[in-house]
């Protein structure tokens, strides 16, 4: 972190509408059209200054591979650049995603924005592979782009690996301590559910289907739908802290569940807030 000053911005999820932070999306995005097709997926991180006000985001979407997650979209609002704020955005994705198990952090960028290929390998990014005419009119984007008289025509895909960690690979902090808190878990939820006559098989079905929403939760370490009679489920779960327990039950299986409970449960499910006093994580 040399020469980083404190930004006295807060990073937290953003869990409101995207739609508020499109002018953010557009900072990073040049093109309409590719924005459209992503900037509702995943989850975004924000900085707020010392007013509440959103400066910066940060979007982690999946990809097609199990353990890399990918920073689709960042950016910081022109008058909070060189605070160290998009430094904090990346270092607090990359903690989550080691918090969540995933093995590689993945992003892609203009080859001709050099200062973006700095700003990555500053963040301990190292360059993988280079698409050529990523950024064309025939994939979206208008013609004629260009930064510091270098034509945007093709794009460098960064990567931080998490899994073989070490001092010279991390964001230039010492490996221990942090990572050990990364994987500390304090909070967690016991959620009993008991189906209606019937409708057992299609509870058991819902919570397997709930997995790839939890899956996206970088906040939710560990997760577990558990039966424990004919009519009788439950659900297991545990957090870093109160804020990712707030996020899970703020998310998608939260919502989804809400909307099937009529259907699917004899009664309201009984949710137990508890406190992790030991764990042993993966
Ligand atoms: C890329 C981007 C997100 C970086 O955000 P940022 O908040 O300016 O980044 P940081 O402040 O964390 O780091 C940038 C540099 O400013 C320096 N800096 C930080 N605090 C500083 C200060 N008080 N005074 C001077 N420099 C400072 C940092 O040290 C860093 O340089 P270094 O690597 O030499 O240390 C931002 O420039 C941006 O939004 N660009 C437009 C959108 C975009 O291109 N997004 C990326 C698309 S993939």
């Amino acid at each position: 972190m040399s020469g980083v000053a404190d930004s006295g911005c807060t990073i937290k999820w953003h869990h409101g509408p995207r739609a508020e932070l499109r002018d953010l999306f557009e900072l990073a995005e040049d093109s309409r059209e590719q924005l459209d097709g992503y900037i509702d997926l995943g989850q975004v991180i924000v900085a707020l200054d010392a007013t509440g006000e959103i400066v910066g985001h940060l979007q982690l979407i999946p990809t097609s591979r199990d353990d890399v997650t990918e920073i689709k979209s960042l950016a910081v609002r022109e008058g909070f650049r060189r605070r160290g704020v998009g430094r904090q955005l990346v270092e607090r994705a990359v903690a989550e995603c080691r918090g969540n198990q995933v093995g590689e952090v993945t992003v892609a960028t203009a080859a001709a924005d050099i200062d973006n290929l700095r700003f990555y390998q500053r963040c301990g990014f190292r360059p993988e592979s280079v698409v050529q005419d990523a950024f064309t009119p025939a994939t979206g984007y208008p013609p004629h782009l260009s930064v510091d008289g270098i034509p945007v025509r093709d794009s460098i895909r960064f990567t931080i690996a998490l899994e073989a960690r070490s001092a010279h690979t991390s964001l230039g902090h010492n490996d221990t301590n942090e990572t050990r808190s990364r994987h500390m878990v304090t909070k967690g939820l016991i959620v009993r559910l008991e189906a209606k006559a019937g409708r057992e098989d299609d509870l058991a079905a819902f919570l397997h289907g709930a997995l790839p929403l939890v899956q996206e939760e970088p906040q939710t370490v560990a997760w577990f739908a558990v039966r424990s009679a004919a009519s009788s489920f439950a659900i297991v779960d545990v957090f870093p802290d109160d804020e990712g327990r707030q996020a899970h039950l703020d998310g998608a299986v939260a919502a989804a569940l809400v909307e099937r409970a009529n259907e699917l449960l004899a009664e309201s499910p009984a949710i137990e807030h508890v406190d992790v006093l030991a764990a042993k994580l993966p």
